[in-house]
């Protein structure tokens, strides 16, 4: 029987934007059971009487696109879950909310695990190692997923695909030393890993747009990623705009921020931009370009070209936690780089000015919506 034959469990830890799209896709595309792991028995009894257990998505960014629904047949929460060991397990809380949604399930989750975090940010990795999975033996094996999907909510269970991209998946290693992958390590992967050949599986791989890599081709473009987050989310946050706005004035600040980070970068990732001075050509390695794509003048061009020009009309995600009120997930953005600067002993004053801006902007929304202006 091959890894296939049987329908695969996926548990989903996270059922809002991220969380729907990728569920409605994989039961659309794969014979997957999807299996919702919700905050507690209030909210699975919610889903069940007001939303019919029912999830959809309008595929937005398709005009002649119908809503799909898909019925979830069995979703769980802290209170109920007497499964067994979870086989596959796909998390896409907000990143501040991952160590206290995965607490409940740490007694299901072991070394066979397939767990993926499809985040953005980065410092999560740091957080299971140090904090959550400190047994090294019975670490599950991790992946990464990085979206560039976007997706938000209409109301009640369904939400908005607004914006269709590729999703990048990789094998995080535990440790640094195994941050480089040869191809074959990734060919492994696909043929046996059950969650792995269930996300590239066709049809689903081909709607989803799911791309699988070695993890240093997916850090290259998580960090490409990160550094656009990094400039467009705090600073329209902060000026509260939308992000064609800020066009014609954000490239002071946003040289300030990119040069940083990759100061910071640089020195925690040195494996990745000495790359291909070290694995150019060899045969078992893909080749990658890092130093012509993560330097700071290319960055800032590509930052003010995606973020302000071709998405002028978006609100980006941290401004409407912003404006909703809602924690942000600056502290895996910019305040990754904060502390990984103060690990290596070095000062990251731009980007730990920019958390603060941040901060003061939520808390200062706040205070008007309490006590007014
Ligand atoms: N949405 C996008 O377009 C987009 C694009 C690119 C990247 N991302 C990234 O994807 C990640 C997820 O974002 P999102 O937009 O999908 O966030 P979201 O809509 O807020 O969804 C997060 C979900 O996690 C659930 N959750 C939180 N704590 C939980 C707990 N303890 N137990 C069970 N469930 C819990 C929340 O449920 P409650 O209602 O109970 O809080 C919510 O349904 C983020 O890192 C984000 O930056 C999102």
């Amino acid at each position: 029987m091959t890894a296939m034959a049987r329908a695969p469990k996926v548990h989903l830890l996270g059922l809002g934007s991220m969380g729907t799209v990728l569920a409605v896709n994989l039961l659309r595309f794969t014979n997957a059971a999807v299996i919702p792991l919700f905050r507690s028995k209030e909210k699975v009894d919610r889903f069940q009487t007001e939303g019919n257990s029912t999830i959809g998505i309008r595929e937005i960014y398709d005009k002649k696109s119908p809503l799909f629904t898909c019925k979830l047949e069995e979703c769980e929460c802290p209170e109920t879950y007497q499964g067994g060991p979870i086989k596959n397990l796909v998390v896409t809380t907000k990143t501040y909310q991952t160590k206290d949604a995965l607490q409940p399930y740490l007694p299901y989750i072991n070394s066979s695990t397939n767990l993926i975090l499809v985040q953005n940010g980065l410092g999560v990795l740091e957080l299971l190692r140090d904090e959550i999975f400190t047994g090294k033996s019975s670490r599950p094996q991790l992946f990464q997923g990085v979206i560039s999907h976007g997706v938000y909510l209409e109301k009640g269970y369904i939400y908005n695909h607004a914006g269709w991209a590729p999703m990048k998946i990789a094998r995080i290693p535990w440790e640094e030393t195994g941050i480089i992958q040869r191809k074959k390590d990734a060919q492994a992967d696909r043929a046996e890993n059950e969650l792995v050949a269930l996300l590239m599986e066709q049809p689903f791989a081909q709607f989803f747009g799911t791309q699988h890599m070695t993890y240093q081709e997916l850090l290259v473009g998580q960090l490409y990623k990160f550094l656009v987050n990094a400039c467009i989310n705090p600073v329209t946050s902060i000026m509260d705009s939308l992000n064609g706005e800020i066009v014609d004035d954000c490239s002071d600040i946003f040289t300030l921020i990119v040069d940083e980070c990759l100061q910071v970068l640089e020195l925690s990732y040195s494996r990745i931009f000495n790359y291909e001075d070290v694995y150019q050509n060899q045969k078992e390695y893909p080749d990658m370009k890092v130093k012509s794509v993560l330097n700071t003048e290319h960055m800032v061009r590509q930052i003010i070209e995606i973020g302000c020009v071709i998405n002028a009309k978006n609100s980006s995600s941290m401004r409407q936690d912003t404006l909703y009120l809602r924690d942000t997930e600056i502290e895996y953005i910019n305040g990754y780089i904060v502390k990984l600067a103060s690990r290596f002993k070095i000062e990251a004053k731009t980007n730990r000015a920019i958390v603060s801006l941040v901060n003061l902007r939520l808390g200062l929304n706040r205070r008007r919506a309490n006590v007014g202006d």
